[in-house]
């Protein structure tokens, strides 16, 4: 009759709307939960990137670059795995509980019988959560390795072919990659067997919980089909649940590595130029002083590559310093840029010394021609706008000329 086919009707309206509905919430969460992500990724790896910026140069001398590299781009890559299983167990978990109000509404002791069994299993996997913790800790140092052995190879690229010695590379990233593989393989191995540990147990629980619906509470057989339906849903998301918490917990050493290197670099951090600083340019009219400085590179009482050296260096002059390599003329020179701190002693110029309050601003002053010279992979013109930004094309080609270079 025209009632039935009305009926039918709104009933099919209200699916494709429930679904309309549905879509749209799911495409509104994505875009939100990307933003989030993104949101959070970015500053951490801005703050690291900005915490390494800002440190003075002797903390780079103790740190391997490939260190760095792999905390800014390995590390943060896994912080964001982790985060985005984070939001994952967020989303599970608020699942879970849509559907165990729905299922408290049909039997609340069926419920309770069900949030037991998943309680049970999710105390009895703890085990198989603590393996993933550790294999995490085991995947951070592999990778590290892994970074160290591709940065010394391309670094020293040269230097091995010229020796013949490629092939010892190759066999220490083979070695690296082995072990990760078999890291890897252990640990699928082992929480693999938790996922069928709990399939095993939640069909179990599943025959339990009919078993007893049926003889114990007499529920209905409609009754029990929709508890059934509602502890299919259940199951998984417990099981969900748990895997999201061992991918962050496999990714969370990745957090606590990259947030020490951090701390080591906020903790060595350069003093900002203040405007009163930048005013006062130090003047270089008769010459630097050098009195009595000393330098060790490693902290405490670390052997002194520089030990207790006086000498003058006249302005308007070429002076050079001669000595055989590892002498420390490489590392007087960052002295006297600024870079590096004496251990001792002071460097003045003319008469005014260099403190951390006034380096900042002598380092504006100092130009710097390093034994290995780096360019931007860019025009020349934007390699010499590195130092001098404002520059014209006239200043520019000024000073390609006074450097033969033009
Ligand atoms: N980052 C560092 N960490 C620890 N020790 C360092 C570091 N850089 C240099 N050294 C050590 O300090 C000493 C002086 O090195 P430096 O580079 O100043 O010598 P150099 O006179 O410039 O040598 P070369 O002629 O080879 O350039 C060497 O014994 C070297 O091994
Ligand atoms: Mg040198």
């Amino acid at each position: 009759d025209s009632g039935g086919t009305l009926s039918l009707a709104t009933v099919l309206c209200l699916l494709v709307a429930l679904v309309a509905l549905q879509a749209t919430f799911n495409r509104f969460k994505s875009v939100y939960m990307a933003r989030l992500l993104y949101d959070f990724v970015n500053r951490v790896r801005m703050n690291l990137f900005e915490s390494i910026g800002r440190a003075r140069w002797g903390v780079f001398t103790r740190i391997r670059s490939s260190d760095l590299d792999h905390a800014l781009n390995g590390d943060v890559d896994r912080v964001q795995v982790a985060a985005f299983s984070l939001l994952m167990l967020t989303q599970a978990t608020l699942l879970l509980t849509g559907y165990l109000v729905v299922s408290l509404f049909i039997s609340p002791v069926m419920t309770s019988f069900a949030i037991l069994i998943g309680l049970v299993l999710l105390v009895a996997l703890q085990p198989f959560r603590a393996r993933a913790s550790a294999y995490g800790r085991t995947l951070t140092g592999n990778r590290q390795d892994q970074y160290r052995t591709v940065s010394e190879f391309l670094g020293g690229i040269k230097v091995a072919k010229s020796l013949n010695v490629e092939a010892s590379y190759f066999a220490e990233l083979g070695a690296t990659l082995d072990r990760m593989k078999a890291d890897n393989i252990a640990f699928v191995r082992n929480s693999s067997l938790g996922t069928a540990l709990f399939q095993m147990a939640s069909v179990i629980g599943l025959s339990l919980f009919i078993y007893i619906a049926l003889v114990r509470f007499h529920l209905s057989l409609a009754e029990i089909v929709v508890l059934l339906l509602v502890f299919m849903r259940v199951a998984p998301r417990f099981m969900d649940m748990q895997l999201q918490t061992q991918q962050v917990l496999i990714n969370l050493p990745a957090y606590a590595s990259m947030q020490a290197l951090q701390a080591r670099f906020d903790a060595e951090r350069e003093p900002t130029q203040s405007m009163a600083a930048r005013g006062a340019r130090l003047s270089l009219e008769t010459g630097l002083n050098i009195r009595e400085v000393s330098f060790a590179y490693g902290e405490g009482d670390a052997r002194p590559v520089v030990s207790d050296i006086t000498f003058d260096l006249p302005a308007g002059k070429v002076t050079a310093l001669i000595g055989p390599s590892g002498s420390g003329k490489s590392t007087i020179a960052d002295m006297l840029l600024g870079l590096l701190e004496p251990t001792s002693g002071r460097i003045l110029a003319d008469g005014v010394e260099i403190t951390a309050q006034n380096r900042r601003a002598w380092r504006d002053q100092v130009a710097y021609v390093p034994q290995d010279v780096f360019l931007l992979h860019d025009t020349i013109a934007a390699n010499l706008r590195l130092a001098a930004p404002e520059a014209r094309d006239e200043e520019l080609w000024a000073a390609l000329r006074n450097a033969h270079a033009a």
